[in-house]
């Protein structure tokens, strides 16, 4: 018997695939699983369902070391199997931890993503009865669980799927092949995304649409704490409270290039690049039900934009934006964080949840106690389908288009300019921001690329780096410290200029590296007075400003334009350059950061 490590193993933020049709299940599961690897992981494995039984090839490492280990599987005939990047969060990582788990007799296999909270009394219990164990993950308890139910009623797979999933407590998307259920792949979800492309003769159930778009973009979504029969071309859907579910199939609005790298050696970079076309996207594209969304805002006592990471920095940006164009007194509230505004949510109340991923967990958590409060939820999302979409009552989308890298950058930019485009909706002003303009600022930015990788040699192996900015452009300061400690693992602090003095201006010593966002706006005179401050204690200032001073040291142009929060997307942009090339300096991963993934979908 395996002993169960208190420090479990639980796998979150995972990628399972899974494919049932006419075809070879393995070729689609492992580029199904080059599609999953921008999610971040650790190890990766797939089950097929062969003539002789289940196969499971899993091994720590990448997808690739996993294709080395499969090619032995190249020639058994297969049509229905599934495949899993695991990223673990407690405890080490091993081969017999990698995703799929199977059933003591090898008749049944699973690939899981989330936690099963309940995991250590159903594995006591499991054990009472006999079962054996191999590894010490949490999602293992669902294959032996599986294996009991479907060997008490073969003939009834949704009974025994249903019966399963109601022992489960947690947040969990699975699925699972198995001896006694052919080409059926059995799945369920609760508090995390499974959805299923749709094909002729096919279907591919997956944790994520970009995993399956290289074969069909019609999909579905499969509904919150359902259960699923997945066979070629159809689905069976119903609660996990048993009701039956009327499936819709939705068009993916993504196109697979949008996911290729297209000639850049990172997503990353190419993703920087991609906002000379994302912002006017954004600004120019109908983003959905904008009016309905204002018409909330407008009728709100109380408005909270919860969000976490970079869009919640983009939500720092939207309270000066809700303020200054809308007149609107918003919240920002770190979604982690939501417990204490929790108090003041009502039914009066409007939350503007904003997540790139729409699956992030904080979030989901933070918009799931406000409509129980009876509050309404405006989403900010981007990918479509997303559980923020599903969960709210009005959804505009960014139209950044699918975001590969793990640290976000085309969104933040998308997310400001929608919330621009809400204020103005909720105010009826004419949105300033020109798309031309914008266009070619974020063009003349980008121009000093070269610039901006010399810099980022002479700041690659700085210790401490600080960015400062006044008013809105202090989002933008702690947006760029995310960049460099994400991408190049870096410290660096994002601080309001004007709270130097009140302490950490003691930090700073000879060649301490300082980038100033120092626009000419009303906040100019002030900063500039920080940069001299700064100087006289021997600092090396980075100047991120429309106007050259004698100050910096190093100098980045951002162009003024017609409008106050286009100068602030653009200030941003130098700040992921410098990011990635200081990353790229110090030979770091850029697409998927060590320790990170795209989507944080556990608290
Ligand atoms: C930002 O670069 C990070 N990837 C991370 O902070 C991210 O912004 C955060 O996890 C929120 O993700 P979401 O927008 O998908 O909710």
């Amino acid at each position: 018997m395996v002993p169960v490590d208190c420090s479990y193993q639980v796998t979150v933020m995972c990628g399972i695939i899974g494919f049932t049709g006419d075809g070879k299940a393995l070729e689609v599961l492992l580029k199904g699983l080059r599609r999953l690897e921008y999610r971040g992981y650790d190890s990766s494995g797939l089950a097929l369902l062969t003539a002789d039984g289940i196969r499971v090839v899993k091994r720590v490492g990448s997808v690739e070391n996993l294709e080395r280990e499969a090619s032995s599987l190249r020639d058994v005939k297969s049509s229905v199997g599934i495949a899993h990047t695991r990223w673990a969060t407690h405890g080490g990582v091993s081969d017999r931890n990698a995703h799929p788990h199977t059933s003591c007799d090898g008749r049944v296999a699973i690939v899981h993503n989330g936690i099963i909270e309940n995991f250590e009394e159903l594995r006591a219990e499991l054990e009472e009865r006999g079962h054996v164990f191999s590894s010490e993950t949490d999602s293992e308890v669902i294959a032996h669980l599986l294996e009991e139910e479907l060997r008490r009623r073969p003939d009834d797979p949704r009974g025994a799927l249903t019966s399963v999933v109601r022992r489960l407590k947690g947040s969990f998307a699975f699925i699972a092949i198995s001896t006694w259920t052919s080409d059926a792949i059995l799945g369920a979800r609760y508090n995390s995304p499974l959805v299923v492309g749709m094909g002729k003769g096919f279907s591919i159930p997956a944790s994520d649409v970009l995993s399956f778009l290289e074969w069909t973009d019609d999909a579905i979504f499969l509904e919150n704490e359902s259960c699923a029969i997945v066979r070629p071309g159809s689905v069976e859907s119903w609660l996990i409270t048993g009701e039956d579910l009327d499936l819709k199939v939705a068009k993916v609005a993504i196109e697979v290039s949008e996911v290729e790298k297209r000639g850049y050696v990172h997503h990353t970079l190419k993703e920087i690049h991609d906002q000379r076309v994302t912002v006017q996207r954004t600004l120019t594209q109908d983003l959905g039900p904008l009016e309905e969304a204002a018409k909330l805002l407008r009728g709100a006592s109380r408005v909270f934009l919860v969000a976490a990471g970079t869009s919640y920095h983009a939500a720092l940006v939207g309270r000066h934006v809700l303020a200054e164009l809308a007149d609107v007194d918003a919240q920002p509230v770190l979604a982690s964080e939501y417990a204490l505004a929790s108090r003041w949510v009502n039914g009066d109340s409007v939350v503007v949840a904003i997540s790139q991923s729409g699956e992030t967990a904080d979030v989901l958590e933070a918009v799931r106690d406000a409509k129980s409060k009876g509050a309404k939820v405006i989403g900010v999302v981007n990918m479509p389908g997303s559980s923020l979409e599903r969960l709210s009552d009005v959804h505009i989308n960014i139209r950044a288009g699918p975001e590969i890298g793990v640290a976000a950058t085309k969104s933040f930019t998308s997310q400001v300019i929608a919330l621009v485009r809400l204020a103005c909706a909720v105010s009826g002003r004419e949105v300033t921001l020109d798309a031309e303009e914008l266009g070619r600022c974020v063009e003349e930015v980008l121009e000093q690329e070269p610039q901006i990788a010399e810099i980022a040699k002479d700041l690659k192996d700085s210790k401490d780096i600080y960015l400062v900015g006044r008013g809105v452009h202090f989002p933008i300061a702690l947006e760029g410290a995310l960049k460099v400690k994400e991408l190049a693992y870096v410290h660096a602090e994002g601080l309001p200029a004007g709270e130097l003095k009140h302490g950490t201006l003691a930090l700073i010593e000879k060649g301490t590296p300082v980038i100033v966002l120092n626009p000419s706006d009303e906040t100019y005179v002030d900063t500039l007075s920080n940069c001299q401050e700064l100087k006289a204690r021997g600092a090396t200032v980075i100047g991120i400003s429309d106007r050259h001073h004698p100050s910096y040291d190093f100098f980045v142009r951002v162009p003024r334009t017609s409008s106050k929060f286009a100068s602030v997307l653009l200030e941003v942009i130098p700040l992921q350059l410098l990011a990635y090339y200081m990353a790229l300096e110090r030979g770091a991963e850029i697409d998927r950061p060590r320790n990170l993934a795209k989507s944080v979908t556990v608290k």
